[in-house]
């Protein structure tokens, strides 16, 4: 089973608390989604492969490693991931970028699609799933199938906030995809949002109530 890790670096634990006070205006909650996606876009990959080339500094010649292989690609769960994938691009300006657009089905909680476009060659690319919520994980479990029947075999999970249900969820769903979020907070109230959470996602970032 591949593993979810939280991310506790103090700067993430901090801005986390920020984002979820409900006071926190609009334009310093996509602030602050973008400063900790820089921090978790760094510990998501951690593990990139490198390669030496040699190189000349003004003063000597050196091998010195660069990142190897095909660029990495970012998925954005539209919309809320696209509030993750600002500061991911500012990390990695090379990425290729791929949409899923779901909603989740107010009554019943499952994943409806509306939107697919990803890069062609997915199948020899680092996949990073961006989305701030893994709630009942519908959406991410949802995704995840999809870019697999595309051809992709290394992907990561990069969330801000999951739900314990969730995380058991997509476990059984996608046993060696790892998970990566801020925080694993204690349960899902009976509409499937996070408790304690920091409410709608989507509706934070944009301002859309
Ligand atoms: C939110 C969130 C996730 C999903 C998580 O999206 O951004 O995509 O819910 O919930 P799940 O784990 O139970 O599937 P929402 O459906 O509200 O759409 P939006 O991003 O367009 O607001
Ligand atoms: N989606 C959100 O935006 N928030 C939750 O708490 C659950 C799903």
């Amino acid at each position: 089973m591949a593993k979810c890790t939280v991310v506790d670096h103090p700067l993430v634990q901090h801005k986390l608390t920020l984002m979820r006070r409900i006071d926190t205006p609009t334009a310093k909650f996509r602030q602050l989604l973008k400063e900790i996606s820089l921090l978790l876009g760094y510990e998501v990959t951690r593990n990139l492969r490198l390669e030496d080339s040699t190189i000349e500094t003004p003063l000597a010649t050196m091998r010195s490693p660069s990142l190897a292989g095909k660029k990495l690609v970012l998925i954005s769960i539209l919309r809320a991931g696209n509030g993750l994938l600002e500061g991911m691009l500012e990390l990695m300006p090379s990425a290729r970028v791929g949409h899923i657009g779901l909603y989740r089905e107010p009554q019943t909680l499952a994943a409806v699609e509306y939107y697919f476009k990803v890069p062609d060659d997915l199948s020899d690319r680092p996949v990073l799933i961006l989305d701030p919520m893994l709630a009942t994980a519908h959406s991410s479990i949802a995704a995840i199938d999809r870019i697999q029947e595309a051809g992709a075999r290394d992907i990561k999970m990069v969330c801000l906030l999951a739900a314990p249900e969730g995380v058991e969820k997509f476990q059984r769903a996608h046993p060696h995809v790892p998970i990566f979020t801020a925080a694993i907070d204690e349960h899902l109230n009976e509409h499937g949002y996070i408790v304690p959470g920091l409410g709608d996602a989507g509706d934070r970032i944009y301002g859309t109530k």
